[in-house]
């Protein structure tokens, strides 16, 4: 059994550089937080306990941080004093601050943590048996880290901070990553006496290992190799890099599980969407949120899916939807929007310019082409004609109309819900639908055709299309074609014919 672990993750900073209203730990990439992906990474070492420390902007901070982390206790730290002033107001927001076992320490805006390399930091932390242990990088511009002080035998001596460093310290290129991980008993006793005679003013957690070396107690350093894990994001510039790497490291982590990604540039895959093996992902395409993908389903191109599930097999084309969940082998698109509360059946369809918003379409059951369905359920096998409104809205609530299954209803029909159109019923093209049509009726609402015979000749004398009536009536009429008359044979004026449609 490994020994107790308590995390403190740091949160109380400002970042003026993000220059936003939006707390910088707030800031997402990949559908998270930063603190998110942090608090995520941590849970990775199960502690018992994990403590962040809120300061700037808490009010927007705190409630993000137990929304994400329910059980995470609160510390407040009301002025930025440092990072050893951080820490101890951790401590102290506990009614039992740990006395042994292991306190790890790290920063809420590195969103490229990983759990396992605080796994693997914390068990060699152990296994050294360390007072303190310094998860370290080198890197090539060392200028804003601590830097760690070796005596000749390569002993670690101490973190000296950017503005406190000598020339010579300054040229170490061996940094402090910020995550560093305590012995519990130890760092009660030392947080106390970290003072802030220092070039900041401030109470640096980093004096704790100059601390545990004068008590003669051990001191390790663990680099870490892949350095981006805990560099922070301080500006929007960094941000996006952060963020276009983390989609490059998720990107990659599919291709190797199996899915087809034909443009890993132009794919975005946030944090917690899941695929399944031989998905196929085309160019343009965001899964976002909550998404998961089904095998053999093929996404895009040119597609943004927020909290959609895609079945086995569906096929999904230049599409935006949200809350959406498709079904096996359906096929939905091109330019298909799918709002919250959509779900398509098994080999169903959402065809072109379509937008569906908490409508429930059956196995098989098509709306291929230019509607809207709202508020609506059809049922298996139908057939909803092109151009068809349902009519959910009537200025002040919504209603729902349901279409049973195996309906075929016609072009261009407007639903008036609430209405209910019956099993195997259909509907003429141009129908207004009003009132519930019966299983198997034919609903018509259009008045009937009435041809007025000769009206171009007579009405539209001279133009390219009373020559083309003319060419086919035949050589008799065909002559009368450069003659004006105000009143063909039979016609009323043309307020007759308005009065028609
Ligand atoms: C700190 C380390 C430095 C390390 C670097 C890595 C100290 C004294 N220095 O320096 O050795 O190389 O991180 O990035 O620890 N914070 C609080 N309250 C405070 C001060 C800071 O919560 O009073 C939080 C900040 O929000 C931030 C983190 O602690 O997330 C680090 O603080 P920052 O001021 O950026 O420390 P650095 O000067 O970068
Ligand atoms: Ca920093």
């Amino acid at each position: 059994m490994t020994d107790q672990l308590t995390v403190i993750v740091l949160a109380a900073g400002g970042g003026t550089r993000m220059k936003s209203k939006t707390p910088k730990v707030l800031h997402r990439i990949a559908g998270r937080s930063m603190i998110e992906h942090v608090l995520v990474a941590v849970g990775a070492l199960e502690p018992a306990r994990v403590v962040t420390v809120v300061g700037h902007q808490r009010e927007l901070v705190a409630p993000h941080v137990s929304e994400a982390r329910p059980e995470a206790v609160l510390a407040v730290q009301d002025e930025q004093l440092g990072t050893g002033h951080a820490v101890r107001m951790a401590l102290e927001a506990l009614p039992d601050a740990p006395r042994e076992g292991t306190v790890l320490v790290a920063y809420g805006d590195t969103p490229l943590l990983e759990g396992t390399t605080l796994v693997e930091f914390t068990a060699s932390h152990r296994a050294a048996g360390a007072a303190v242990s310094i998860l370290s990088g080198i890197v090539d511009d060392p200028f804003g880290y601590g830097r760690i002080v070796r005596d000749e035998a390569g002993v670690v001596q101490a973190i000296v901070e950017e503005k406190d460093a000598s020339d010579a310290e300054r040229a170490i290129t061996e940094i402090n990553s910020g995550i560093l991980a305590f012995d519990a008993a130890f760092l009660l006793d030392a947080i106390g006496r970290i003072g802030n005679a220092n070039a900041k003013g401030e109470y640096y957690l980093t004096d704790a290992i100059g601390l545990a070396r004068e008590a003669g107690l051990t001191v390790a350093a663990h680099a870490v190799d892949d350095a981006l894990q805990t560099e922070g994001a301080n500006d929007r510039a960094q941000l996006a890099d952060l963020g276009r790497e983390l989609n490059r490291r998720i990107v990659t982590r599919w291709m190797r599980e199996g899915v087809t990604v034909m443009d890993p540039a132009t794919t975005w895959i946030d944090a917690d969407v899941v695929l399944a093996p031989d998905v196929t992902i085309l160019p343009g395409v965001q899964l976002l949120g909550a998404t998961v993908v089904a095998e053999d389903a093929v996404v895009g191109p040119d597609t943004t899916l927020e909290d959609c599930e895609i079945g086995a097999g569906a096929r999904v084309v230049r599409t935006h939807g949200q809350l959406a969940v498709i079904g096996a082998g359906a096929t939905v698109g091109p330019f298909a929007y799918l709002r919250p509360g959509t779900l398509l059946g098994a080999k169903g369809k959402i065809g072109t310019f379509v937008e569906t918003k908490n409508a429930s379409i059956g196995d098989g059951a098509k709306v291929p082409h230019l509607s809207y369905v709202g508020d609506a359920e059809i049922g298996a096998g139908s057939n909803i004609g092109a151009g068809t409104i349902f009519a959910n809205y009537d200025g002040v609530n919504k209603h729902r109309t349901v279409v049973g299954r195996q309906a075929k209803t016609g072009s261009n029909n407007t639903f008036v819900a609430p209405v209910v159109i019956g099993d195997g019923a259909s509907t003429g093209g141009g129908t207004v639908v009003r009132r519930d049509v019966p299983a198997g009726a034919l609903a018509v609402s259009t008045s009937p055709q009435r041809n007025l015979e000769g009206w171009v000749l007579s009405r539209r004398a001279g133009t390219a299309q009373a020559e083309a009536a003319a060419a086919a009536a035949g050589p008799a009429v065909a002559d009368a074609t450069g003659e004006q008359s105000e009143n063909g044979p039979g016609l009323g004026d043309d307020r007759a014919e308005r009065a028609e449609s």
